[in-house]
C-alpha cells in the first residue's frame, strides 16, 4: 500500500515509521510512505498557506488554494486513492474503518494545523476522519495513529495474524485477559485452566472472558455483539462483577 501524507510539517514524522513492525513491512514492502509539504503549493514569495479568518476570530486558517491544489496534484499522480480529511469533526475511527482502509491500493492523508481548514477545502475530501473527541494542535499525530491502526490490518504486516484477529475490535469484542510466566506473582495466580494444556476449554474459556470484559467495561460495543447459544452459556460462567444492569442481564439471561 502507497500512503501520502500531506502535512506543514514534515519533520515530525522522522523516524517514526522507521522503527518495530511498521519498520519491518516498510522494508519488505507491504508499506510505501511519502511526506508531502503542502507548503510547495503555497502562495507568493513566502508560499503563504495560511490567513486571518473572515469575521475575526483567534488564530489562521488554511486556505483553499495552496491545500487544494496540493490534493489535486497528488490526486493525478498515482493510483486513485481516498483523500482522507483529518479533523476532530470527522467520523470517528475504528477497527472497521482501518480495515476497510487497509484495502485501498493508495492512501491521501490530509493533516490540517492552526484554526483548521478553511470550509471551502472540505469538498476535496472523500472522507474526514477524527481520531477522538479532542483536539490536538495538528493532524500529523492523527496520521500516524490511521497509519498504524491500518498498516496492521494489511496481511503479512503482524507477524502471527491470528493475534489481530484475537484483538480488541477485530470481531467487536475486546481482547480476553492474558498472562505470562510466572505462574504465581505476588500471590496472584493465573488462571488454572491456562495452565492444564487442555486447547478447547483454553478458547471458551477465553471467550467468555472477552465477552464478560466487553459487557462490564465496553456495554456499547456489547449491545451489538452477536451472541450464540454457546456464547450465552460461557457468559454466565464468565467473572463478570460489571455486568449487572438490566439490559446486559436481559442479553445473556442471567
Ligand atoms: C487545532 S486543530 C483545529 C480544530 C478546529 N478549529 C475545530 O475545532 O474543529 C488543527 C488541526 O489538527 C488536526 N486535529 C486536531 N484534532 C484532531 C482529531 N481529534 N482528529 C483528527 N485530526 C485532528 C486537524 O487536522 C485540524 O485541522
Amino acid at each position: 500500500m502507497k500512503i501520502e501524507i500531506l502535512s506543514l510539517i514534515p519533520g515530525v514524522f522522522a523516524d517514526v515509521f522507521d522503527e518495530s513492525i511498521l519498520g519491518a513491512a516498510k522494508r519488505s514492502g507491504l508499506i510505501d510512505i511519502t511526506i508531502h509539504n503542502f507548503r510547495d503549493f503555497g502562495e507568493g514569495r513566502h508560499k503563504t498557506v495560511d490567513d486571518a479568518p473572515f469575521g475575526g476570530g483567534p488564530g489562521m486558517l488554511l486556505k483553499p488554494g495552496p491545500l487544494v491544489s496540493a490534493i489535486r496534484n497528488l490526486r493525478d499522480s498515482g493510483p486513485i486513492a481516498p483523500v482522507i480529511g483529518l479533523t476532530p469533526q470527522g467520523v470517528p475511527l475504528t477497527q472497521n474503518m482501518a480495515k476497510e482502509l487497509a484495502c485501498h491500493e493508495r492512501l491521501i492523508l490530509v493533516c490540517g494545523r492552526y484554526e483548521g481548514f478553511d470550509e471551502r477545502i472540505l469538498p476535496a475530501f472523500d472522507v474526514q476522519i477524527s481520531i477522538g473527541d479532542y483536539v490536538l494542535t495538528g493532524g500529523e499525530f492523527a496520521a500516524m495513529v490511521i497509519v498504524d491502526a491500518v498498516s496492521r490490518m494489511i496481511p503479512g504486516t503482524v507477524g502471527c495474524e491470528a493475534s489481530v484477529k484475537e484483538d480488541s475490535f477485530y470481531d467487536g469484542a475486546l481482547d480476553h485477559p492474558q498472562f505470562t510466566r510466572p505462574a504465581t506473582w505476588e500471590k496472584s495466580s493465573v488462571p488454572s485452566v491456562l495452565l492444564d494444556g487442555h486447547h478447547a476449554k483454553i478458547i471458551a474459556w477465553r471467550r467468555g472472558e472477552a465477552l464478560a470484559r466487553t459487557a462490564a467495561k465496553r456495554p456499547d460495543h456489547f449491545r451489538r455483539l452477536p451472541l450464540s447459544q454457546d456464547d450465552r452459556g460461557l457468559l454466565q460462567t464468565a467473572f463478570c462483577p460489571q455486568s449487572e444492569s438490566n439490559e446486559i442481564r436481559r442479553k445473556i439471561k442471567v
